[in-house]
């Protein structure tokens, strides 16, 4: 009730008031007035500023910076001057093995008697896709990132050699295998803690004639292709076939990637393996997503042209 009553005693005040307020005085009560009202709504801001829960936490905001995040993942060194296809081996023999083809000798006395003529185990290393692209490509230098005994390089030796092309293949491999592979492969020699992979792979070179165009590169793919790209050696066709969880497949990818010839094909096995939960596919898709290529299929292997 009493607020009921309050506009009639207003109303009655209202001349009062029009006269004591002229409009300059209304005019600076107003200013003063928006004045107060500004600074005490920027006043009152402040705990709302503080209650830092509200804002974008750090990791949301990285998030939604993604594709600038993600160019912290790209590989940027700067490769050599490319060499040309017919100087790549002679490179490496120079770089690697002191001038001196490793294959000279071989095999050494200690390791003869623990060595199989011929003792070859691959995983889709026949798979149509290696015809396919050694035809359409033609590569002068293939590189092939994982090895192991060499089913697929000597595969791709053997189709080379068929279409009467001058093919160097590169077989970048720490040649260790991994922890525990000798369980499948026990009769896989050793000597002191040194399993003999890298040599049973020299062994099914030889036995297959090919090595005047096999060549290892028995370090970790990482260090190897670094050093690749800063040799200058670059290839028309890149088989990846080493680590199939992401980390390991991303890497590989984009270190590849920077050696491959302009116009150069890019592919790899296992693109349908469920390691590392889909490690190799999601590694080929955001590479694809990232540098606006298609991907294809072959079988299990996943295929980049870069034309
Ligand atoms: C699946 S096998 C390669 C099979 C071969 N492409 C074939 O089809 O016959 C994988 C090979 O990658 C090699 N590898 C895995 N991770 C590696 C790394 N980080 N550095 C060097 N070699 C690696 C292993 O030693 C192994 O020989």
């Amino acid at each position: 009730m009493k607020e009921d009553q309050r506009p009639s005693s207003n109303h009655q005040r209202k001349p009062i008031i029009t006269k004591a307020f002229t409009y300059p005085t209304v005019y600076i009560i107003l200013l003063i007035l928006s004045y107060s009202l500004g600074y005490l709504s920027q006043s009152s801001s402040v705990p709302t500023t503080q209650q830092s829960p509200q804002l974008p936490t750090p990791s949301v905001f990285q998030f939604s910076n993604l594709p600038t995040q993600l160019d912290n993942f790209r590989v940027t060194t700067h490769c050599g001057e490319t060499l040309p296809a017919q100087l790549v081996s002679q490179t490496i023999l120079d770089r690697v093995f002191n001038g001196i083809s490793p294959y000279t000798n071989f095999p050494p006395p200690d390791a003869t008697s623990l060595l199989k003529p011929k003792r070859i185990k691959g995983w889709g290393s026949y798979s149509t896709v290696f015809r396919n692209l050694i035809q359409r490509v033609k590569p002068r230098v293939i590189i092939e990132v994982g090895t192991f005994l060499g089913a697929s390089a000597l595969h791709m030796a053997n189709l080379t050699r068929t279409l009467g092309l001058q093919t160097q293949i590169i077989c970048v491999d720490d040649f260790r295998g991994w922890p525990g592979f000798r369980d499948r492969f026990k009769d896989i020699g050793m000597i002191n803690g040194n399993v003999l992979l890298l040599y049973q792979f020299m062994q099914n070179v030889v036995s297959s004639n090919a090595t005047g165009s096999v060549l290892p590169l028995p370090f970790s793919t990482a260090s190897g292709l670094q050093k690749l790209c800063e040799w200058g050696v670059a290839a028309d066709l890149i088989e990846i076939d080493a680590g199939h969880d992401f980390m390991s497949a991303w890497g590989d990818i984009n270190r590849a990637y920077r050696i491959l010839r302009p116009g150069g094909v890019i592919f790899g096995h296992d693109y349908f393996t469920a390691v590392d939960n889909r490690g190799v596919r999601r590694a080929v898709n955001l590479f694809a997503q990232m540098n606006n290529f298609n991907i294809s299929t072959d079988g299990q292997h996943w295929v980049i042209n870069t034309t």
